[in-house]
């Protein structure tokens, strides 16, 4: 089957216009599961909230950015100095890029995040990949001591090393304890965690290593808007780290890197627990359903994960019924072609090559529509996906 070429496939999920013109159809027209995006839509309040500021775009932001760093700082029990919003997590990895890079290497637990890559070499730093067994990954059993422990040099000074990993992982989405990333504080110069989908956690369960950064100068914590509130557009994160560190950042960065409205949005979304409450209901049974239904598949086995997306082995091997498996991108473009379906393939994590998919976890009917593409196109039925209410009974 003809593909794009491999250089214009994108490098992040949810490239609608991309897809569009694989399957022919208008870019409102595909459900996207490629961008593990929250499918409940942004908090009516903070719409609300954007309409009711519109009339401050005529005035810059603060640029010290206070209304929005109170806001966060109470979110999480901590000084409003210890938080620096920015224009998406992505800005801020940037800086964290810049940091990165005058340490001798940084260790990326890898498959990771593309971004990393991007924002290290963006200073000329230089990544060390520590690569993740895929096969513990699916079982959901990782060693995490064992993955770093195997794959750093022996002779490296903890000093002249930097560590960049991802809570929950993607795109596993297996979680790391606190107490593990915890013990490597000591073992790196600088330990940047991403916990851009740590929200989708319920509180009780999140582990979170923001109550560190009081004791350990070295770490910093990254976060999202986008993913846990459906803002993508809109482009709101933020770190937090110990004061120093933020100021230097700065003085690197330009004067008003977030826009009013974000800040606007950001401070109404933080304060609605209905939404939050709303989407802690809504993944764990959705998630469960999902991964019930890939499971029934031949040849797939989704990985046990935590936050908001699955990742899917798909060639078939390492599951009972070996030789019924497809690519990645052949899938992909299965289900553009005749369902308006994107899902993610997994080439931009060259560790995975063409051997698994990604999903994020959406409505339960929009699940089951794609459990039914997802059969049809693995020319499969029969098989009841309890709590998926697409149609009931599948194929
Ligand atoms: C692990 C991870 N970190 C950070 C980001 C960037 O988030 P933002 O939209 O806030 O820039 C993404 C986006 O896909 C991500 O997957």
């Amino acid at each position: 089957m003809a593909h794009p070429s491999r250089n214009t496939r994108p490098t992040h999920g949810g490239n609608v216009a991309w897809a569009a013109q694989i399957a022919n159809c208008s870019p409102h027209g595909l459900l996207d599961f490629s961008a593990s995006v929250s499918p409940l839509g942004p908090p009516p309040s903070v719409l609300a909230a954007i309409q009711a500021g519109i009339a401050a775009l005529s005035r810059y932001p603060n640029p010290t950015y206070g209304a929005l760093r109170q806001a966060l700082g109470a979110h999480h029990g901590i000084d409003p100095d210890w938080v620096v919003p920015g224009n998406g997590a992505a800005e801020l990895l940037t800086w964290i890029g810049r940091d990165l890079a005058a340490l001798d290497a940084t260790a990326l637990i890898t498959p990771a995040f593309a971004d990393y890559s991007r924002s290290l070499r963006a200073f000329g730093g230089r990544p060390h990949p520590c690569p993740l067994p895929l096969e513990q990954a699916i079982a959901g059993m990782v060693d995490w001591q064992a993955v770093l422990q195997h794959s750093l040099p022996l002779q490296r000074s903890p000093q002249a090393w930097g560590l960049l990993v991802n809570t929950p992982h993607n795109p596993t989405g297996l979680l790391i304890p606190a107490d593990v990333i915890a013990s490597w504080l000591d073992q790196f110069a600088l330990v940047v965690v991403d916990e851009a989908f740590m929200d989708f956690l319920p509180p009780e369960q999140q582990q979170s290593v923001i109550s560190l950064v009081a004791d350990h100068s070295n770490l910093v914590v990254l976060r999202s808007l986008t993913k846990f509130y459906s803002l993508p557009g809109l482009r709101l994160g933020y770190a937090i780290a110990q004061p120093e560190r933020l100021q230097r950042w700065q003085q690197w960065r330009d004067p008003w890197p977030v826009n009013t409205l974000a800040e606007i949005a950001a401070i109404a979304a933080l304060q609605d627990s209905d939404y939050q409450q709303a989407t802690w209901r809504w993944l764990p049974p959705a998630r469960a359903a999902l991964a019930t239904g890939l499971q029934a598949i031949p040849g797939f086995l989704p990985c046990p994960s935590v936050a908001n997306y699955l990742l899917v082995r798909c060639d078939g091997q390492g599951s009972a019924q070996s030789g019924d498996g497809i690519s990645g991108p052949d899938l992909q473009h299965r289900l553009l072609v005749n369902h308006h379906i994107l899902i993610r393939d997994c080439l931009s994590f060259p560790e995975l090559r063409d051997r698994y998919f990604r999903i994020a976890v959406r409505t339960p009917e929009e699940n089951g529509r794609l459990l039914v593409a997802l059969r049809e196109v693995m020319g499969w039925r029969g098989v009841r996906v309890e709590g998926c209410e697409g149609d009931g009974v599948m194929g």
